[in-house]
Formats: C-alpha cells, structure tokens, sequence
C-alpha cells in the first residue's frame, strides 16, 4: 500500500467511531475474499521494456464520455456523511480529475452533489423491489448531470458482515435520500427500498431506455457473464467483488480480470476494483485489460481524516504513483500497456 494511504488507513480510526470504522473496512463471512483482494495484485510480476522514450508522460483516459486525468475513479460506497459531515459533497469536491460514482446509499442530493462535483459522475443503483423508486433515481440523477448508471448485480441479497455485531445506525435521516421520493403512497420504504433478488439483466435495457444513458454491470467475475451482460445492452462491465462484502470466497478481481477483459474489452470498457492500493496495482489492471480502475475503502479512510482534501490526497498520491510505474515499464501512456507486460508469478 501506498505510503499516503497507509496514512489515512490508520488515521481514520481516530476520526470515526469504532463500529463506523467496522462498517468501512469490514467484510462478509470470515472475510476471505476481503484478504486476498491486494495480495492478488502481487500474483502479477512486470515485463518493462527498456529505452523507450518516456520523458512526457500522460495518464489522461476517457471512459464513455467522461475525460479524466487518470484513470481513477471513486468505487461508490455508501452513507458519506458517516465518514465526514460534507459527505458526498466533500467526495465530489475532492475527486477532481477522477470520475466519482455517486452509490445508491449517498447521502446527499443528486443535485447538490453535481454542483460540487469537480469532474464528471455516474450514478449507481441497485433494482429495487418497487420499481418506480429505481426509475425515479435513475431520471433524477440523468436530470442531474449524471454521465452514466453503474446497475450493482451482485446484491440479491446483503451479504452479512463479519465484523457488524449490531447494525449501524446508519445516517437514517440520509438513508436513500435519492430514492425516498418516488415511493409510491402507501408502500413501506423498509421493502420498497430493498434490494429485489428476482431482478434479472432485463434492467439493463430497462434503465437505458428510461434515462437515454450508457448502462454498465458492476459486480461481475466471470467470462460467460460479462458476454451477456453486454448482449444485454450493458455499455461497460465493473469486475469487482463489492470488495468482499458479498459472497465470502468470491474470486479476487485481480485474477479474473484478464478473462473478462479478452471476453469483452474489445467492445466496451472494463473497470475493476477492488485492493488497489498503488499505482503499480493500478498499471497491473490497465495491463490486464482494465480502461480505469476505481478506489473504495482509501477514499472513505482519507475523507473521513481530512475531507475534501483527503480525497484530493489519494487521487494525486495515485495519479503521482501511476506516472512514476508507468515510466519504469516503458510506458509513455497508458495505451502503451499490454497483456504482454504482465505474467503470473
Ligand atoms: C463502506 C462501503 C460501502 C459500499 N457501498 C456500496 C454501494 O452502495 N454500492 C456498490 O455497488 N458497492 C458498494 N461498495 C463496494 C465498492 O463499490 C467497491 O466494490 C469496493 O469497496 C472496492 O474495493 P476496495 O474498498 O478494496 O477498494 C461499498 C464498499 C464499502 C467499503
């Protein structure tokens, strides 16, 4: 890990309760997949290549439409405001030059979140078990600015966390703030908001249809999975684990990567996260077929140490890092990465 991060993944216990730091950093069962996240990183080794000219270096990336410095964006991750009062305000101000992706759990306002946003963001949501709630999220957040939806598939059911021996009490006057004024009336925000575990990948067409905006499938691990998700009109794949808060045991994102990558990669942008922690994890991904990366738990430890600035913090550490690895491999960009560059073990 990043000595910055470092930082921030220990000061932030000093900034939050001990069971909001639980919320952050904790994952589901005995938190298998959460501990192999980063060591799976390592299990790649670099093959540079020598006497390139890598004087300028430029990590500027698009990802469907939205320009970026580096390709970095923030994981969306839920209840800012425990982390921070600004919450997803401070999130948006700092992640300049990343993309943010606003969860379905924010805190804060579509709307005012865009007005603090420095850079572009997407919005993530889940399918709800009333419909209208989702519906209504996804046109309030394309109505906000949003430049894409990131639709979370990996949540049929919440995963139950190792570490949460009672619930957190969580920002309930936040809760689904984006979500809680399409309820129909009379329907019970407990259910209507919830998760549906009958939902199916028709709500990729569903959510592009509604908002007119590109729709990408987070949450997925497998080759064959990845191939329908874009059959069914997914616009990008997220390959993550929801960073072991679901399924224990779940594979590592670094390892399946290059599979849905060379399933996909061809015809729409993959992201991942998961454990990425360094700029060489980072340049590891985009090698193995990754277009951007994006951050979870670093973002929440730094916002909630220092805010905005925490947030710029890791970005700028990242980007500065990314920069450097980059011009140790011989790679003046990061479209001078290949599969070739990395091998396992
Ligand atoms: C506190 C917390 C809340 C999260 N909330 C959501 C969420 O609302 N929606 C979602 O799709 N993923 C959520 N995730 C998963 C992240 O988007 C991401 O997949 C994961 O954190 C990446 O791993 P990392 O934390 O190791 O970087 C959450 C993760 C954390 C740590």
């Amino acid at each position: 890990m990043l000595a910055q991060l470092r930082e921030y993944a220990e000061a932030f216990h000093d900034a939050v309760p001990a069971e909001i730091a639980d919320y952050i950093d904790g994952g589901s069962g005995a938190e298998a997949t959460l501990g192999a996240a980063s060591a799976a990183w390592l299990q790649w080794t670099l093959l540079p290549r020598v006497l390139r000219d890598v004087s300028t270096i430029d990590t500027r990336t698009t990802v469907l439409g939205a320009d970026l410095a580096a390709p970095l964006g923030v994981a969306p991750t839920g209840f800012h405001t425990l982390a921070h009062p600004d919450g997803e305000l401070a999130t948006a101000a700092g992640a300049a030059g990343a993309l943010f992706v606003v969860s379905a759990r924010a805190t804060q306002r579509y709307a005012d979140i865009a007005a603090a946003a420095a850079g572009p963001w997407w919005a993530q949501l889940y399918v709800m078990r009333e419909r209208a709630v989702t519906a209504g999220a996804a046109q309030q957040a394309a109505a906000a600015g949003a430049g894409a939806l990131v639709l979370t598939g990996d949540t049929p059911y919440v995963g139950r966390k190792a570490r949460q021996g009672r619930p957190v009490s969580l920002a309930s006057d936040g809760t689904l703030l984006n979500f809680r004024d399409h309820l129909p009336a009379g329907a019970d925000p407990a259910v209507a908001t919830e998760q549906d575990p009958a939902a199916t990948l028709d709500a990729v067409r569903w959510l592009t249809d509604l908002t007119g905006l590109p729709v990408l499938v987070k949450g997925v691990l497998r080759a064959d999975d990845a191939r329908a998700c874009v059959a069914a009109g997914a616009a990008g794949i997220v390959v993550s684990n929801h960073g072991g808060r679901q399924l224990d045991r779940a594979a590592a994102t670094a390892t399946v990567l290059p599979e849905v990558a060379a399933a996909v990669g061809e015809q729409v942008p993959v992201l991942v996260d998961g454990g990425i922690r360094s700029g060489l994890d980072v340049l590891t991904a985009l090698a193995l077929g990754a277009t951007a990366v994006l951050i979870g738990r670093p973002v929440l430890w730094a916002l909630a140490t220092d805010g905005a600035a925490g947030v710029a913090g890791v970005f700028a550490a990242l980007s500065d890092d990314l920069r450097h690895v980059l011009g140790l491999v011989g790679a003046a960009s990061p479209a001078d990465l290949d599969r070739s560059m990395v091998r396992r073990g």
